[in-house]
């Protein structure tokens, strides 16, 4: 048998995702022979460069899959719930970044610093990448499970505008135009006020004004008070640890910031935990990085983390009350990490199962 460079299909080449995944492939080693960009039908004809190059995007259609081995799906949950099955139908290796297929039985969840053998089992011919928040915090806690066994976690996210998509850093730009230089933020309701209608106007995914202002929902509806990206957190990082009964409790929370999220973390393990052991483990974790010196300043922020690869962890405690719980703060950019580049990292690993030429 002869072998070649996997032919891959970028599918939301034009979304927020998108364009980190195209400077993805641009700065990774090159593994692919094509590259085939497809967006939706109002995409189709925009030039975008990759590798250097332009290439023409493509309308999402069933032949643009014919002669691809592998295929990136960075589009919205329906869209991917319909064409992914469709590609790998066509014998298509399919690496969804969406919703959709993150907690099926017959589709594994992938981290590749956590569960990388999981992507070689993949009976619908799918892998899915976890959600953004997830992604971030599951790189250090994973790490501190091996050493110490984790038994729950509680999660309170700040989470940049960008994990909504192009709308959501629209609708943060668009809305720090309209209250900058103002005095607004001192009466109750006055920025909800002055934003009008603009918000809507705009297609602000957000439930309330995002500048000045945080927003205590992400997602949709998920029952009982819950919202659908704590859910996610909960059943994700059960489905990747392999951890079918961790407790875990999430809110999350917009912040008027354009990339990266932010964590605030409780975990609780089965053995006593020491800050000193934490530390070396979190130092040398594959796709971490430890910043953590409070006093002189030493912890991460997402304005110094957005566009890095690792998730940064600082402000790590031992629970005054609970000498087997850690606090800690995190932050990962929900565009790199927290998506393109775990994807990226799943679609190489598979890459490396082609024979080579
Ligand atoms: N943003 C994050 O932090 C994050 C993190 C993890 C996972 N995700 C997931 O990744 C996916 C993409 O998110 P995003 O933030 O990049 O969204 P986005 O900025 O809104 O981009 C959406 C992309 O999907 C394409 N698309 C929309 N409808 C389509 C259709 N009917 N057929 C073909 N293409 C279509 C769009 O193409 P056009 O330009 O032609 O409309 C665009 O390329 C979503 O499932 C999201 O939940 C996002």
């Amino acid at each position: 048998m002869t072998g070649h460079r996997p032919s891959l299909a970028v599918v939301g080449a034009t979304g927020a995702i998108g364009g980190v995944m195209l400077r993805i492939l641009s700065q990774h080693a090159d593994v692919w022979g094509e590259v085939r960009l497809v967006a939706s039908p109002r995409s189709a004809g925009r030039k975008l460069v990759v590798r250097g190059e332009e290439s023409e995007v493509l309308a999402l259609a069933e032949d643009v899959f014919d002669g691809i081995d592998v295929a990136l799906f960075l589009v919205p949950d329906e869209v991917s719930a319909r064409w992914a099955p469709i590609a790998a139908s066509k014998g298509v290796v399919v690496i969804d970044d969406s919703a959709a297929f993150r907690l099926d039985d017959d589709v594994p969840l992938v981290v590749p610093e956590i569960n990388p053998h999981a992507a070689r089992l993949r009976p619908r011919g799918i892998v899915a990448s976890p959600n953004c928040t997830t992604l971030s915090l599951i790189v250090a806690v994973g790490a501190l499970h091996a050493e110490f066994g984790l038994r729950e976690l509680i999660v309170s996210s700040y989470q940049a505008v960008s994990g909504a998509g192009r709308d959501g850093v629209a609708a943060l730009r668009e809305q720090l135009a309209l209250v900058a230089g103002t005095e607004l933020g001192t009466q109750p309701g006055d920025v909800r006020r002055a934003l009008g209608d603009s918000a809507e106007a705009t297609g602000s995914p957000f439930a309330a004004p995002v500048a000045l202002n945080v927003v205590p929902w992400a997602g949709t509806d998920a029952g009982d008070g819950w919202s659908s990206e704590e859910i996610a957190i909960r059943e994700e990082c059960r489905k990747v640890l392999g951890l079918p009964d961790l407790k875990t409790t999430a809110t999350c929370v917009y912040v008027p910031v354009i990339a990266t999220h932010s964590m605030s973390v409780h975990a609780r393990f089965e053995n006593e935990v020491a800050v000193g052991k934490a530390h070396e483990i979190l130092a040398t974790a594959p796709g971490v990085v430890l910043f953590d010196s409070p006093a002189s300043g030493d912890f991460p922020t997402p304005s110094d983390v957005v566009g890095t690869d690792p998730t940064w962890v600082g402000r790590v405690r031992r629970s005054m009350d609970d000498p087997h719980a850690l606090e800690m703060f995190l932050c990962g950019d929900n565009l790199r990490k927290g998506a393109a580049l775990n994807v990226a990292q799943i679609a190489e690993s598979v890459a490396a199962e082609f024979p080579r030429a």
